[in-house]
């Protein structure tokens, strides 16, 4: 079963190595971290920012990774959305679609927002999927938008509407229910 909890003081730490996997890591579009105290000063704000919001994806009560919804604006009622399972053998096995079927209701139905959008490296296949699943439409294609590992990557830029999620939010959700990943 995949939930989504709130931050605690403890998962600092898990933070800095799962994002630091080279698996993690290679789709991010970011740095990595490599200071422990500047990525504990990180974590810090990060939980009293208001434009920030971060849960720990928990698989049977385990974490196995990380969901966040950045630059929230209420002026706009719009934020991005990021996601990471971090544990590998929880890869590939749901968690990150029902991971953001939880955080997509965090997003419209909790924070009443009206458009969650996310960049995507281009050749992210799994995740393209995973979002176009949830009803993310591609609105843009940034041409060589990310400089990482010593060459330029394209990105996708992604968005769903609040209608688009809750047209296919009950159908989802009862997929991931039948698989065991979603309680009823
Ligand atoms: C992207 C990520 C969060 C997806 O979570 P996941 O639990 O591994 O993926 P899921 O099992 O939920 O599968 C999502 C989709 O990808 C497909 N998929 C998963 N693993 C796959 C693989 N190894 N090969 C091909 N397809 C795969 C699934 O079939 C599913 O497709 P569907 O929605 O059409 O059924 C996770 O793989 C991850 O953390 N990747 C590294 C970091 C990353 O890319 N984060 C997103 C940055 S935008």
């Amino acid at each position: 079963m995949i939930g989504l909890r709130d931050l605690q003081d403890d998962d600092s730490r898990r933070l800095f190595a799962w994002r630091r996997d080279t698996e993690v890591d290679r789709w991010m579009r970011g740095l990595p971290p490599s200071d422990p105290d500047a990525h504990q000063a990180w974590f810090d704000t990060f939980r009293t920012d208001p434009t920030r919001g971060g849960w720990i994806v928990t698989l049977n009560g385990e974490p196995c990774g990380w969901a966040a919804l950045t630059n929230i604006t209420t002026k706009n009622r719009r934020a991005e959305w990021g996601w990471y399972i971090g544990e590998p053998r929880a890869r590939g096995r749901g968690a990150g679609r029902a991971a953001q079927a939880l955080g997509l209701d965090r997003a419209f139905r909790e924070l009443g927002l009206e458009k969650v959008w996310s960049e995507v490296l281009a050749d992210n296949d799994i995740a393209l999927k995973a979002q176009a699943g949830a009803g993310f439409r591609r609105e843009g294609y940034l041409r060589r938008h990310v400089w990482k590992d010593g060459r330029f990557h394209d990105a996708v830029l992604l968005g769903v509407l609040r209608e688009e999620w809750e047209a296919r939010r009950e159908a989802a959700r009862l997929d991931l229910h039948r698989s065991g990943l979603l309680a009823a």
